[in-house]
């Protein structure tokens, strides 16, 4: 399913997270330097911005260091920023931009749905078309849709307690669901707030989350099935069900243990309680049937978003019979103005019927593997504790000389050495998504060898720059 190799050597020492080298802040530093000189404009754009949008971004997650990055357009597998700087993207838009940018069928089918009309609030024939080909790939067999992850999640958790008639979930500690109060649950507790791995604290991870509400979602660690047992256990017949991504993607890439999701179907079941995978990010990227397909564990719902519209926002929610007939007969009422919006359909047939394709699994199976080499070569070559961890379309270096299997370890991965990696490759015209140490790298259906050599070029170079 994955390549996860792992490789031993020093100089960096992660895990056991120790003071940052002296030399790696200077590298840092240097690297900042260059970055911002390269770009004067977006300084410009972003002191604009200052004055008319809160922060100066239009998300919180583009405010980034040195400064925010103001892009002027995307052409295949690269993207420009206003300075005019080209760069390999391998940030995606958070994973979605699968098809890279222009993608030519993308663009003839929402040229052509905007010309017949971009909202209508009722159902257009392509939603039928999205559905079953969803069903084709998921083994689930009713849809609906909506427009972000965030309300693919939102409705999963209100599904599984409207159909249990429970109000506790479970959800995975350092696990990212869209910004819905149910889920801002230790996304991403610092080390002194988890508390113990047995019982993990209810984190709030934002302001303006209610307590009363993060009361209601439980905690457990990643691959931790014996947690499960015990929060079911120690709840009996009050919790509705449990929300996981399938493969962990906000936390570099943890992949799930042998027997770990069909554990948790046969747990949670056998306690009336449901089991939801957000696909979101693994959806069509893990492979042509997300991690469904690539681990064989069919959930009662899943979650998609992200790459399913091609880059237009589109989120899709699929059931069993049983789970979506609590839609169907109206006792949990899903709904949304722009649900199945006639463009957003009309890119998501355009993304999985013309261009998520065999073929181009084929190519990027063929780009991740010279990737993955690529990397593990440098790795050893410059005897770094790192390992590589790719999955389908997604990658990441993992800059730990021991595998990570949950949240725990991964807060013990020094994040400075993915800060550097990110800002190296980016002055070196790969685009990466900033910070690193959470994110994953995504190769579209329109990048070839030269980008992924440059990403591996731009890492050698790094790695080299690392013996300090
Ligand atoms: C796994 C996962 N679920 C849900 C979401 C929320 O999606 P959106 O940002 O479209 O609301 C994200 C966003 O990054 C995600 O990574």
């Amino acid at each position: 399913m994955a390549e996860q190799a792992v490789s031993t050597q020093s100089p960096i020492t992660s895990n056991e997270k120790t003071s940052t080298p002296a030399g790696l802040d200077e590298l840092i530093a240097q690297q900042e330097k260059i970055f911002v000189e390269r770009q004067g404009e977006s300084r410009r754009m972003a002191a604009r911005a200052d004055r008319a949008l809160a922060g100066g971004v239009t998300s919180s997650w583009q405010i980034t260091r040195p400064q925010p990055v103001w892009l002027s357009h995307g052409k295949g597998s690269k993207i420009y920023d206003v300075d005019g700087n080209e760069y390999v993207d391998l940030h995606g838009g958070y994973g979605a931009a699968m098809a890279g940018h222009g993608h030519p069928a993308v663009v003839e089918a929402v040229r052509g749905q905007a010309a017949l009309g971009t909202h209508f609030a009722q159902p257009t024939p392509a939603a039928i078309l999205v559905a079953e080909e969803l069903t084709r790939r998921f083994g689930l067999p009713l849809w609906r849709f909506a427009n972000s992850g965030t309300e693919a999640t939102m409705d999963a958790v209100h599904l599984m307690r409207a159909i249990t008639d429970r109000d506790l979930i479970i959800k995975v500690e350092g696990c990212y669901h869209g910004h819905h109060d149910s889920v801002q649950v230790s996304v991403a507790p610092e080390a002194e707030e988890v508390g113990p791995a047995h019982k993990p604290a209810q984190v709030p991870s934002s302001t303006g989350i209610p307590r009363a509400i993060t009361d209601l979602t439980l905690v457990v660690g990643f691959n931790d099935l014996d947690g499960v047992a015990r929060l079911l256990d120690e709840h009996p017949g009050k919790i509705a069900g449990m929300i996981v991504e399938p493969i962990m993607m906000n936390a570099g890439i943890i992949l799930p243990e042998p027997g770990y999701l069909d554990g948790l179907k046969e747990l949670l079941h056998s306690r009336g309680a449901l089991l939801a995978f957000d696909e979101v990010k693994t959806g069509l990227t893990a492979g042509p049937s997300g991690a469904t397909g690539a681990t064989g564990v069919t959930p009662d719902i899943i979650c998609l978003a992200k790459a399913i519209g091609g880059g237009v926002s589109v989120a899709a929610i699929g059931g069993t019979e049983e789970a979506m007939g609590h839609v169907s007969n109206g006792d949990y009422e899903m709904v949304g103005t722009f649900n199945g919006n006639p463009l957003a359909m009309a890119a998501a047939r355009a993304m999985l019927c013309e261009v998520a394709t065999p073929a181009a699994y084929e190519r990027i199976d063929a780009l991740r593997q010279q990737a993955v080499t690529g990397l593990e070569r440098e790795i050893e070559r410059n005897g770094l504790s790192a390992h590589v961890v790719a999955v389908g379309a997604k990658g990441c270096v993992v800059f730990s000389s021991e595998p990570v299997r949950d949240f725990r370890d991964f807060l013990g991965v020094d994040d400075s050495y993915s800060n550097a990696h990110w800002l190296y490759q980016h002055n070196g015209g790969v685009f990466l998504p900033p910070w690193g140490k959470s994110e994953q790298w995504l190769i579209s259906v329109q990048h070839d060898e030269a980008d992924i050599r440059r990403f591996t070029d731009n890492f050698a170079a790094f790695a080299a720059a690392l013996r300090f």
